[in-house]
C-alpha cells in the first residue's frame, strides 16, 4: 500500500492542486493530511473543499486550524499569522468551520502514528527539532513510525538504539529504505509554505510493502498563490516568502 503523507497546506490552492496531481500519478492508495489546511494563504475554503474530494483521506488538526475555531487564541501567534487567521475566520462557511472543529489530533494505523506537531503533547505544538523532544516523542508512543509536519521542513529522525537519535535531511534522489530494527520520526515538510530553502511543495509517499519513504518535491504556480494573497490584503511577506521557500 502507498500512503501519501502531507501537511501544512496553509490555504495555498495552487500548491495543493499540484500535489494532488503528483500523488494521483503515483497511484497513491490513501491520503493522510497532518493539518494546517488553513492560515497564511488566501484560499482556505477552497483547500478544504479540494481535500474533501480526495478518496480515503484522513485529516488531522493543526495549530492554525485550531486557532481558526478558537480552540487556541489566534492572538498568541506572530502578527502576520494572527491577521491571516482572523481573515480566514471570515472566509469559511459554517460547514467548513464545523469540519475543522471535527478533526482528530492523532491517528494510529498498524505500526504508525500520525500527528501535526508531536505525539507527547499534541496541542502543545512543540517542534520536534531537538534530541529531547525527539526522545519524548519516541517515549510517548510504542509505534515504530511517527509522521509529523508543523516545522515546514522535511526531516528524518532515526532512533537506532536507546539513546542514539540522529537527525538527517531527507535523501535527495532515491527513497529512504527503513531499517526494521530502528524507529523513525518522519517530517513530511509542507505543501503550501516550505521553509527549507526549496520553494517547491514537499510531501512523502510511504510504500508499506517496500518499507520505503520517498520525499517528493512538487513545482507549482507560486505567482498565482502570491497574487491571491496580495489581492486578499493579507501581509505582503506571506506572498514573498513563497518564492524563497523560507
Ligand atoms: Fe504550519
Amino acid at each position: 500500500m502507498k500512503l501519501a503523507v502531507f501537511s501544512d497546506i496553509h490555504g495555498n490552492l495552487e500548491a495543493l492542486e499540484a500535489f494532488v496531481q503528483d500523488a494521483a500519478r503515483r497511484q497513491v492508495d490513501d491520503y493522510i493530511c497532518l493539518g494546517d489546511v488553513v492560515g497564511y494563504g488566501a484560499s482556505p475554503g477552497q483547500c478544504l473543499e479540494r481535500l474533501s474530494g480526495l478518496p480515503r483521506l484522513s485529516l488531522l488538526l493543526g495549530n492554525h486550524d485550531a486557532a481558526v475555531i478558537w480552540q487556541t487564541s489566534p492572538y498568541q501567534m506572530s502578527s502576520g499569522a494572527t491577521k491571516a487567521i482572523l481573515w480566514t475566520m471570515d472566509q469559511l462557511s459554517e460547514v467548513q468551520t464545523r469540519r475543522l472543529a471535527s478533526l482528530e489530533e492523532t491517528v494510529r494505523r498498524q505500526d504508525m502514528l500520525f500527528c501535526h506537531a508531536n505525539p507527547y503533547s499534541p496541542q502543545g505544538w512543540h517542534y520536534v527539532t531537538t534530541w529531547f523532544r525527539a526522545m519524548r516523542s519516541f517515549m510517548a508512543s510504542n509505534r515504530r513510525l511517527t509522521f509529523v509536519g508543523h516545522t515546514h521542513r522535511p526531516k528524518v529522525i532515526t532512533r537506532r538504539s536507546w539513546l542514539k537519535i540522529q537527525f538527517d535531511d531527507p535523501p535527495a534522489e532515491a527513497p529512504l529504505t527503513l531499517d526494521a530494527e530502528s524507529r523513525y520520526i518522519i517530517n513530511c515538510g509542507s505543501i503550501g509554505q516550505p521553509r527549507d530553502g526549496n520553494a517547491d511543495g514537499c510531501y512523502v509517499i510511504f510504500d508499506t510493502n517496500m518499507q520505503q519513504v520517498a520525499f517528493r518535491r512538487v513545482r507549482y504556480d507560486i505567482e498565482g498563490a502570491a497574487r491571491r494573497i496580495e489581492k486578499a490584503g493579507l501581509p505582503g511577506y506571506l506572498a514573498k516568502r513563497l518564492y524563497r521557500g523560507r
